[in-house]
C-alpha cells in the first residue's frame, strides 16, 4: 500500500492536512499518529474490519486487546457500560494524559478490540494532534503503539516509518513524544483497583486520588506461572535486536562490572553498547556509549529509553549493558521496560 506522510506542527495544527488523515479513519483506513506517550497506529474503533488491519500491520497476536482513544468524555457513552466512581476521580485528575482506564465494555465495541474480554481500555491522550484527529474523524480511535509487535515503542515518526511504511495509509509526523513511555494501565472494575502496566502516571499520584491500589503481581516477574491480567504484558516487548543485560548496584561497582564485561564480550568479537547516564558516561572504555540523560531528571531518561534502544540497533550493536536506574517514581516504569527489553537478565553487583 502507498503510505502518505503528513507533517504537522502540534502548536498550530493545519486542519486541512489533518482532515486527510481524519477521512482515512472515517473510511476504515490506518493512521499512525502522535500522542504524548508514544506514537499510536489508529483505526475507527467501531469498525471491526479496520481494527483487524491494525493487528495485521503490526504482526500483533489477536489475543492482545487495544486501547480506545477518545477526545471528550461524551464519547464514553457507547464504549463503556458504566463509569465507576473511581474512574471519574481519575479522569478528573489525569485526563487528558498518560492514563488508560479499564472499564466494563459496551456492546458497540467490537470483540476484536478487547480480545473477547468483557472490559475495554480507554484513554484521552494529551496531544493536540491526537485529540484533533479523533474529533475531526468523529469516531473513537483504537490504537496500540505504532511499532512492529515486539519492538520498542516509537517515540518519533522516524521509528514509525521504519516499522510501518507501506503498512499504514497515513503516518503523521508531529515531532518527538514527550513522555516516551506508554500510559499507565489501571483496571477500576475491581476493588481495590489494580495497576496492569506502569507508565506515565505513577502509583503515588494514583493513590492520592483513589486510595488503595494493587499491582498485578505478573508485572515484575519472569515467573511464567503467573498469568498477567493485561494480556500485552506476557509478550516479549520493547526488545532491541541486541542481547541486553542490566547491571544493578552501587554506582562505581556497576561501572567496574560493565567495563569488565566490555572486555570479555569484545574478546569474543562482539560489538558492545552501554546504556549509561550523564553522570557515568565517561567511565566506559571500548564500547559505544549512549547516555539516557541526567539521573536528576528521570523524566528525560524515560523519554530517551526507547529511542536509545533503537539507536543501538542502527549501530548494529550486539550486546547492550545497561545501568539500572533507581526504582522510584517514573523509575519504576523505566525499569519495567528495561527488564522486558533485557528478558529479565540482571546482574547484581555488591
Ligand atoms: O501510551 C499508550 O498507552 C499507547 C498510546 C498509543 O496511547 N498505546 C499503547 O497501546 O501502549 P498497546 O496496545 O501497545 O498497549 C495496550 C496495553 C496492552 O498491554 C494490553 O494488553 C492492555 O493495554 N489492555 C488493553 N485492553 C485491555 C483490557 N480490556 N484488559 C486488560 N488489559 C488491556
Ligand atoms: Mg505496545
Amino acid at each position: 500500500m502507498n503510505t502518505l506522510l503528513i507533517k504537522l506542527d502540534k502548536h498550530n495544527v493545519n486542519h486541512e492536512k489533518l482532515n486527510i488523515a481524519a477521512k482515512v479513519i472515517k473510511d476504515g483506513g490506518l493512521v499512525a499518529f502522535p500522542t504524548e506517550t508514544v506514537y499510536g497506529l489508529g483505526a475507527n474503533a467501531l469498525n471491526a474490519a479496520a481494527v483487524q488491519n491494525i493487528f495485521i500491520a503490526k504482526g500483533r497476536p489477536n489475543d492482545n486487546p487495544l486501547i480506545v482513544h477518545i477526545a471528550d468524555r461524551d464519547m464514553l457513552e457507547g464504549i463503556v457500560e458504566v463509569v465507576p466512581e473511581n474512574a471519574i476521580k481519575l479522569m478528573d485528575k489525569f485526563w487528558p494524559g498518560p492514563l488508560t482506564i479499564i472499564m466494563k465494555k459496551a456492546k458497540a465495541i467490537p470483540k476484536i478490540i478487547t480480545a473477547g474480554l468483557d472490559t475495554v481500555a480507554v484513554r484521552m491522550p494529551a496531544h493536540p494532534v491526537a485529540l484533533a484527529l479523533i474529533k475531526d474523524s468523529g469516531f473513537p480511535i483504537a490504537a496500540p503503539s505504532a511499532n512492529t509487535s515486539g519492538k520498542p515503542s516509537p517515540t518519533n515518526a522516524k521509528h514509525v516509518i521504519e516499522d510501518l511504511w507501506g503498512k499504514a495509509d497515513v503516518i503523521i509526523d508531529a515531532g518527538a513524544a514527550k513522555v516516551g513511555l506508554e500510559s499507565t494501565v489501571i483496571d477500576v472494575t475491581v476493588e481495590p483497583p489494580i495497576i496492569l502496566r506502569h507508565g506515565g502516571i505513577i502509583l503515588p499520584q494514583l493513590e492520592e486520588v483513589i486510595g488503595e491500589i494493587e499491582i498485578d503481581p505478573a508485572i515484575f516477574t519472569d515467573n511464567t506461572d503467573i498469568c498477567p491480567k493485561s494480556p500485552g504484558m506476557k509478550y516479549l516487548h520493547y526488545a532491541p535486536k541486541a542481547e541486553m543485560t542490566i547491571v544493578k548496584g552501587e554506582f562505581d561497582k556497576v561501572a567496574e562490572k560493565i567495563n569488565q564485561l566490555i572486555i570479555e564480550y569484545s574478546k569474543n568479537g562482539q560489538s558492545v553498547g552501554v546504556l549509561a547516564t550523564d553522570q557515568t558516561r565517561e567511565k566506559y572504555v571500548g564500547a559505544t556509549v549512549i547516555s539516557l540523560g541526567d539521573r536528576g531528571t528521570p523524566n528525560s531518561i524515560a523519554a530517551n529509553l526507547f529511542y536509545s534502544l533503537r539507536e543501538f540497533d542502527k549501530k548494529m550493536i550486539q550486546i547492550i549493558l545497561a545501568e539500572a536506574v533507581e526504582e522510584i517514581e517514573i523509575g519504576v516504569a523505566i525499569m519495567d521496560r528495561m527488564y522486558k527489553a533485557a528478558g529479565n537478565k540482571v546482574i547484581h553487583v555488591k
